[in-house]
Order: structure tokens, then sequence, then C-alpha cells
């Protein structure tokens, strides 16, 4: 390989398993840790050297444009990459043909966080220049993954997607590195019978061609975020590295225990912060409790209320709540107040697909 490979972000498709969340934004623009995941994901791959990224965006790729521009920000040069409809992973590299070129790329889907896991899989790429070389991940339940079946020499044998009887419990994880015979394999391919172009299959294709595909196991964290509970386990691992830096006001008041990062603006007044957390940009936390593994977005409001182990994006207000939210996801300009004591009573205003737990 001369110099670094490109990138390949895929940030479209349609996120049905993170429903509702996903029907007011992309999957790839929830925040973890007070940042969305596809940045986390570019903030990997710019750390790795890989500045030439290709986005691949579908119906709301308006939204991730607005988040991520042209990339100076974040030192990368951007270019989208527009995909009609989800056809499949194998057919975002079809999409990307024209972008990619004859150049080495690693392949990153935009709604994984898998931390450190690059600099091992490029350095494998570099050192056996394979025509494919995956990550690979042992997991509990390979069937929800593409999972392969691996020679001991590291080769792997076999690729299959979502298995009924996985053949190991590898499961390939958010992140590939290829040359660029994979644009034969993609070219080669047809649907799968859940009408995708998986890059699964691409893979297997090399394989059978007599291409050496790698397999680089990967003992560090790793979730796609495509689940709630997923996504909090991302939260947890992202802010477990938090910072302490008190950029905001915190009042003589109140008690910060633990690594807190409160950002510019946010005032703190009468509450009790316990890291670690982040509290967010002009966000307001008054009389309240922020417990551990805690995000709260910009611009939130925390009244007499109690929040921990939960993703609070901006703008949203929790007044007069008894009792602490745990465990949980609130989307953007959510409002969730106390009513007057009616026994048995509750009063909701909630969109479709939305889950409530109501003790
Ligand atoms: O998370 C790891 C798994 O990701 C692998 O084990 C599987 O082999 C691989 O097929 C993939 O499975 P998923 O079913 O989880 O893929 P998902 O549909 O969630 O898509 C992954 C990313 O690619 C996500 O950011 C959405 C984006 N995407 C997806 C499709 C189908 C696109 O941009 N375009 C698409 O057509």
């Amino acid at each position: 390989m001369t110099g670094a490979p490109k990138g390949l972000v895929l940030a479209g498709g349609d996120g049905t398993r993170l429903r509702p969340l996903s029907f007011a934004m992309p999957k790839q623009l929830v925040p973890v840790a007070n940042r969305p995941v596809l940045l986390h994901a570019l903030d990997d791959l710019r750390a790795a050297g890989v500045t030439d990224v290709g986005v691949v965006v579908g119906d709301r790729g308006a939204q991730i444009r607005a988040v991520v521009g042209d990339g100076a920000a974040l030192g990368l040069r951007i270019t989208y990459l527009v995909q009609d409809r989800p056809l499949g992973l194998a057919h975002c590299v079809r999409v990307a043909g024209d972008f990619l070129g004859a150049d080495d790329f690693v392949m990153y889907l935009g709604d994984n966080v898998v931390r450190g896991g690059l600099a091992p899989l490029l350095a494998d790429f570099a050192a056996g220049r394979p025509a494919a070389q995956v990550l690979l991940a042992r997991v509990a339940d390979p069937r929800a993954c593409g999972v392969a079946d691996v020679e001991r020499s590291g080769r792997i044998r076999r690729v299959v997607e979502k298995p009924a009887d996985p053949p190991s419990d590898l499961a390939l994880i958010g992140v590939y590195a290829f040359s660029a015979r994979i644009h034969e394999a993609v070219a080669a391919i047809r649907p799968s019978r859940r009408g995708e172009l998986e890059i699964t299959d691409a893979i297997q294709w090399l394989i059978d061609h007599g291409a050496p595909v790698g397999g680089s196991l990967f003992t560090g964290f790793w979730r796609d975020t495509g689940r709630v509970d997923d996504l909090l386990a991302c939260n947890r691992e992202l802010l477990a590295t938090t910072v302490h830096s008190v950029r905001g006001d915190v009042d003589g008041a109140s008690s910060v225990r633990g690594p807190v990062r409160v950002e510019p603006g946010a005032r703190v007044i009468c509450s009790q912060l316990v890291g670690p957390a982040v509290i967010g940009a002009d966000a307001v936390i008054e009389n309240s409790y922020v417990g551990p593994y805690t995000a709260i977005g910009p611009g939130c409001v925390l009244a007499g209320a109690g929040v921990e182990d939960s993703v609070v994006m901006e703008s949203t207000s929790v007044r007069g709540v008894h009792g602490v939210i745990h465990h949980s996801i609130l989307g953007r300009s959510v409002d969730i107040t106390s009513s007057p004591p009616e026994p048995m009573r509750h009063r909701l205003v909630v969109p479709d697909q939305s889950r409530l737990e109501i003790g």
C-alpha cells in the first residue's frame, strides 16, 4: 500500500431497529457522550491517518451534511455519495466506485463504535496484502451478524451473513479494509434473500476466486448502536474516559464527584453531579441529581429531577419528576413534567412506536 487508504463511511440505511429515535434523525446522528456516533467513526479514521473520506448517505443525507459539513473541522476531506435506496453494504461500495477508483480503502459502518480497532486492522492489511482484511470479535449470539469460519493461520475459509446455524462465534464487525479487487466482487454478486447486496457475499466471492482474505481478532470494545441497550453501552464506554473539566458555572451549594465535563454556558445550581458524566453547553441543572454515565445535551433543563445512566438529547427538559430517570434515552426537545396529584392517572403525549415503562 502506498500512503494512507481512502475511507468509506456508511451513513444511509433506514434504522428500523432504533425507532422511534430514528424517525426524527438518522441513527448515525444519535449522540453518545454528547457527540453523534458518526463523528466518533470519523474521529477514528482521522486518528488512523485516513483523511480522504467518502460518506454514503440516503434520503436523510441533508441532516448528515448539516452535521459533518465538508469535514474541514474534523481534519478530513469529505465527499458525499448518494445511495437512492438502502440496497445493502456491497451496494454502497458500488455507489462509491468512482470515488474509490483503484485505491485501497477502509470501510466503516457509521452506526458502529469500534474502540481502537482501526490501527491493528490496517497494520494486518498492510503486512499481509490480502484482497480484504476484516475485524472479528467473539459474540454471544452470532446469528445477528456476519460470521467467519477461520483457519488457524488467520486466513478466512468462509463468511456468511446472519446465519441460522453459525459456523463459529466470530462476528464481522464495523470496519473492513479492501483492495480494489472488491469492486469485481460487488459487481458479480446478486441480492440476498433479504433483498440486499451483502458485503459478506462479496467477501465470499473473493475467497471463492482464490483471493486471500484475512481476519484480525479484536478484543476491545465494540457495539453496533442499532439498539437502545447497545447505544447506552456505548454511552457508558465513551463516558468512562471523561476528563474532569468545568468550563460552565457550578455554584457553592452543588457537589461534584468523579470526572464531570461541564461545558461552557452550563449552570449547575444546588445540585449533585456524580461522574463520569457530561453537561452540555448552556444546560441548566437546578435542584437536581445527575448520576454516573449520563450525557446531558446542550440547552437541556433539569429542575427538581434525577437522571442517571442515560442519554438526554439537546433542548430537552425534565421538571419536578419524583424519583430517578435511569437507563433511558430522551430525544431532542422532549418536555417531561409532573402533573398535579391524581392517583393512578398519567397524562402522556407520545409519538408512534415509543416505549414507556411506567412504574
Ligand atoms: O454491525 C456489524 C454488522 O453490520 C455485520 O456483522 C454484518 O455482517 C453487516 O452486514 C452489518 O449488518 P447490519 O444488519 O447491522 O447492517 P445495517 O443495516 O445496520 O447497516 C450498517 C451501516 O450501513 C449503517 O450505518 C447503515 C448503513 N447502510 C446500510 C444499508 C443496508 C447504508 O448506508 N446503506 C445500506 O444500503
